[in-house]
């Protein structure tokens, strides 16, 4: 796994969300209890970007409808997403923030809800 520094650590302060690369990877950096966490940019429920969300004491608030994802396990804590969100390993040393990412964990950030756009394409005709 290649750790990539993506960010300088006073880029993140408490309680706040940004979006960052990682290569290609789009990555929602949050701060939380002085700990950085790193996730997919794009929600599991309708792919908004969590780096519009809010940081709770719970998780990652998506700011669309309301989900929240535990920081550690992406997991949704509340619907009405239903699958996590992406979580990366995060390194923060020397005041940066290092994003670890390999093949796997970029291609599940960068999955989007084709399933869902088909369904409501074939709802409609
Ligand atoms: S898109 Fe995030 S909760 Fe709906």
């Amino acid at each position: 796994m290649e750790f990539h520094k993506i960010a300088r650590s006073g880029q993140i302060p408490e309680g706040v969300v940004r979006r960052f690369f990682a290569g290609e990877v789009e990555v929602a950096l949050s701060r939380s209890d002085g700990e950085v966490h790193a996730t997919s940019n794009y929600c599991s429920h309708l792919d908004c970007l969590l780096s519009s969300g809010k940081v709770t004491d719970e998780g990652l608030l998506c700011s669309c409808h309301g989900s929240v994802f535990d920081y550690a396990s992406g997991e949704p804590l509340c619907p009405p997403a239903t699958r996590p969100i992406t979580v990366f390993p995060v390194r923060e040393e020397d005041g940066h923030v290092y994003v670890g990412v390999d093949a796997e964990l970029a291609e599940a950030a960068m999955r989007r809800r084709a399933v869902g756009a088909r369904r409501l394409g074939d709802t409609a005709s």
